[in-house]
C-alpha cells in the first residue's frame, strides 16, 4: 500500500512538473527567443541588398518603403526571400500574408520592445491593412 502511494505521488509529481513546463515555461521560453531574434535584427543597420533586387520591378513600393515608418523593413520581413518570385514573375510565388498575426510579430505589445506597439485590441480586430499601408506604415489621424 505504501510503496504504491509513494509511486502515485511522484507519479503525480512528473506530471505536474511536465505540465508546468509545457503550460507556463515552455511558451515563455519561446516569446523571449522571439523579442531576443527580432531585436538583434533591429540593431542591425539596413542593408537593402534583398529589397535591391525588389526595387528593379517594384520601384513605386520600394520608394513608398523608404519615405516611410518602414525604411529600416527589408521585403523580405513580410514576403519572403522572393528568390523563385524573382525569376517567374508571378503573382503566386512570393508570399502575401494580409494578416494581422504578420504585423504583431513586430507591433504587439512586449515588455521592453523599442517600437511602437499596439493592444492585441487595437483597430477592433479589423486587418491592419484596412487602416495603414503596410508599406508607408503611416498612422491615420483619428
Ligand atoms: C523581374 C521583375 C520582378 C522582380 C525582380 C520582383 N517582382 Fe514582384 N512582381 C513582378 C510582377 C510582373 C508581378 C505581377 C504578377 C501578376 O500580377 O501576375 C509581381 C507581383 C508581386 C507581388 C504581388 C503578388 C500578389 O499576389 O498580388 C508582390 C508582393 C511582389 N511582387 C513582391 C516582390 C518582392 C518582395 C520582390 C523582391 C524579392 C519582387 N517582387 C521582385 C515582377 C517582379
Ligand atoms: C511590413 C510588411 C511589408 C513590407 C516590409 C513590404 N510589404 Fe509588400 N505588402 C505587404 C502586405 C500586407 C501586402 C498586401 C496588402 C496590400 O496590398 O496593401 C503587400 C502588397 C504588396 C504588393 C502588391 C500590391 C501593391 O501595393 O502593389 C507588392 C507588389 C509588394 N507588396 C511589394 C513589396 C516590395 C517590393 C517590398 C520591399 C520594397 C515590400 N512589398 C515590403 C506587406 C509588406
Ligand atoms: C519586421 C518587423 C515589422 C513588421 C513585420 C511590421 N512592422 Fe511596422 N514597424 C517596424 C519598425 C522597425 C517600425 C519603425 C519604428 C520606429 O520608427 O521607431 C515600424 C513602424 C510602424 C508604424 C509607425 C508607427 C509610428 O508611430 O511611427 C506603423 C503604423 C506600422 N509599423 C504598422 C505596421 C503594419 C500595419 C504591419 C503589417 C502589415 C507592420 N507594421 C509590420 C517593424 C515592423
Ligand atoms: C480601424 C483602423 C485601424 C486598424 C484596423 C489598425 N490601426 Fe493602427 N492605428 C490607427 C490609428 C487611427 C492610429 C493612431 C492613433 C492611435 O495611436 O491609436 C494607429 C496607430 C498605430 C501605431 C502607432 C502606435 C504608437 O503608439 O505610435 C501602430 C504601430 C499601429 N497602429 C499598428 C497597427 C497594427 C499592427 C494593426 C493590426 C494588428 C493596426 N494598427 C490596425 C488605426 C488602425
Amino acid at each position: 500500500m505504501r510503496i504504491s502511494t509513494a509511486v502515485f505521488s511522484i507519479a503525480i509529481l512528473i506530471y505536474a512538473a511536465v505540465l508546468v513546463y509545457t503550460f507556463i515555461i515552455s511558451p515563455y521560453i519561446k516569446e523571449e527567443s522571439i523579442v531576443l531574434a527580432i531585436e538583434e535584427e533591429m540593431g542591425k543597420e539596413p542593408v537593402h541588398v534583398q529589397s535591391e533586387v525588389c526595387k528593379q520591378c517594384h520601384l513605386e513600393v520600394f520608394t513608398n518603403l523608404s519615405l516611410g515608418n518602414h525604411s529600416g523593413v527589408e521585403c523580405a520581413a513580410c514576403h519572403g526571400t522572393g528568390k523563385e518570385h524573382a525569376k517567374l514573375r508571378t503573382a503566386g510565388s512570393i508570399v502575401v500574408e494580409d494578416t494581422r498575426d504578420a504585423c504583431m510579430i513586430c507591433h504587439k505589445k512586449i515588455a521592453g520592445r523599442n517600437i511602437p506597439t499596439v493592444e492585441e485590441n487595437h483597430g477592433s480586430g479589423v486587418r491592419c491593412s484596412y487602416c495603414h499601408d503596410p508599406h508607408s506604415a503611416n498612422v491615420p489621424s483619428e
